[in-house]
């Protein structure tokens, strides 16, 4: 278990999800598809897709908007902003250097974008909680954030029905209770391969062959990403849970990844998690938000009031690395 110098927590959240609704039944007019096999496969009904003038940068500032809101803050209150995507507006400049700019934010507050597959919220919030709890930073806004839309191949079905689009974020700062028990992040690069985007960088410069062979978009191994989540991510929350001298009972609020379904509850089996309404779903509405999944769904329990002061809130999340970590705090 970390000891950390100051107590951080996580105060305050905020969400953005785009207008429109992509159902099952609109792409089984566009692959070889159909809602039985979605549904059955990956427990996804409908997923939100940016609009023509939405990218990461203005669906992050939506949703900080409403977090900021929640904390009671202006923009100018926030040290830092971290964005953890894997659908940047651009590689660089950071998306978080826009969102500090669509904030209209005066001060001069540290911004970057943090790269970690899916995991990249929850390495961004692990980051944030150092950063504030050695008094570098005081009040960190993290945000998870995608627009996969842009990087998905429309003709292949092995990945255009799982993801989505959206934008989470959340407030932390130092605090007197509560507040973060545990963190901790992993990766097994030997997994690399298992979810990549290979073109238009170093490996892969752009060229009529990569944009032919459609290498621009999104590639996933999904059967051995599927074999590694369940292989590694049940003793990993073994061991990060009673590391931090709790029991599973002891959690109130279970927030898994939302990638798929029969990994979700696969995971709940193996932890035994008596309660399923515990674990937080929302997966079928949403698709797989990647980086935004895990800041969008707290979002979803915070202002649905299911969480209570008090409770304890296990996030968990993996992807592209293949990255995974996990964060325990108290809300
Ligand atoms: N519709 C119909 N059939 C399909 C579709 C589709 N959309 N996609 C694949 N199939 C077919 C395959 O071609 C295959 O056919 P075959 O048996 O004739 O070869 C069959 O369905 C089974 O394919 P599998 O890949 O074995 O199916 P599986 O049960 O593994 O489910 C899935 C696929 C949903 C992708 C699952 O493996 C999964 O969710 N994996 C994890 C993905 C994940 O969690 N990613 C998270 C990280 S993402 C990130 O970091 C950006």
């Amino acid at each position: 278990m970390l000891t950390f110098p100051r107590r951080v927590g996580i105060v305050a959240t905020g969400s953005y999800l785009p207008e429109k609704v992509l159902t099952n039944a609109d792409l089984e007019k566009m692959v070889d598809t159909s809602d039985e096999w979605i549904t059955t496969r990956s427990g996804i009904k409908e997923r939100r897709i940016a609009s023509e003038n939405e990218v990461s940068s203005t669906m992050s500032a939506e949703a900080a908007s409403k977090a900021l809101q929640m904390a009671g803050m202006k923009p100018d209150d926030i040290d830092a902003i971290i964005v953890g995507t894997n659908s940047p507006d651009t590689l660089f400049p950071a998306t978080a250097c826009r969102v500090q700019a669509l904030l209209g934010m005066k001060k001069r507050a540290a911004a970057f974008d943090l790269q970690a597959g899916c995991t990249g919220s929850v390495y961004a919030m692990a980051v944030a909680a150092q950063a504030i709890a050695t008094g570098m930073w005081d009040n960190v806004l993290v945000i998870g954030v995608e627009t996969l839309s842009r990087v998905i191949n429309w003709e292949d079905r092995n990945t255009c029905v799982l993801f989505g689009d959206g934008a989470g974020a959340v407030i932390m700062k130092p605090v007197e209770e509560g507040g973060i028990i545990t963190v901790d992040l992993r990766a097994d690069g030997h997994f690399a391969d298992l979810i990549e985007l290979p073109a238009g960088l170093a490996k892969m410069p752009a060229s009529e062959e990569t944009l032919r062979k459609k290498k621009h978009f999104v590639f996933m191994k999904g059967n051995d990403v599927f074999k590694f989540t369940l292989k590694e991510i049940p003793p990993f929350l073994n061991e990060v849970i009673k590391g931090a001298n709790l029991e599973i009972d002891d959690i109130n609020w279970f927030i898994f990844h939302q990638a798929n379904i029969r990994i979700i509850d696969s995971v709940a089996k193996r932890l035994k998690i008596k309660e399923m309404d515990r674990v937080v779903v929302n997966l079928d509405k949403y698709g797989n938000t990647s980086a935004a999944t895990i800041p969008i769904a707290l979002d979803e329990i915070v202002r649905d009031r299911r969480v209570k002061k008090g409770d304890k809130i296990l996030l968990v999340s993996f992807g592209s690395g293949m990255t995974y970590g996990a964060i325990i705090f108290e809300w």
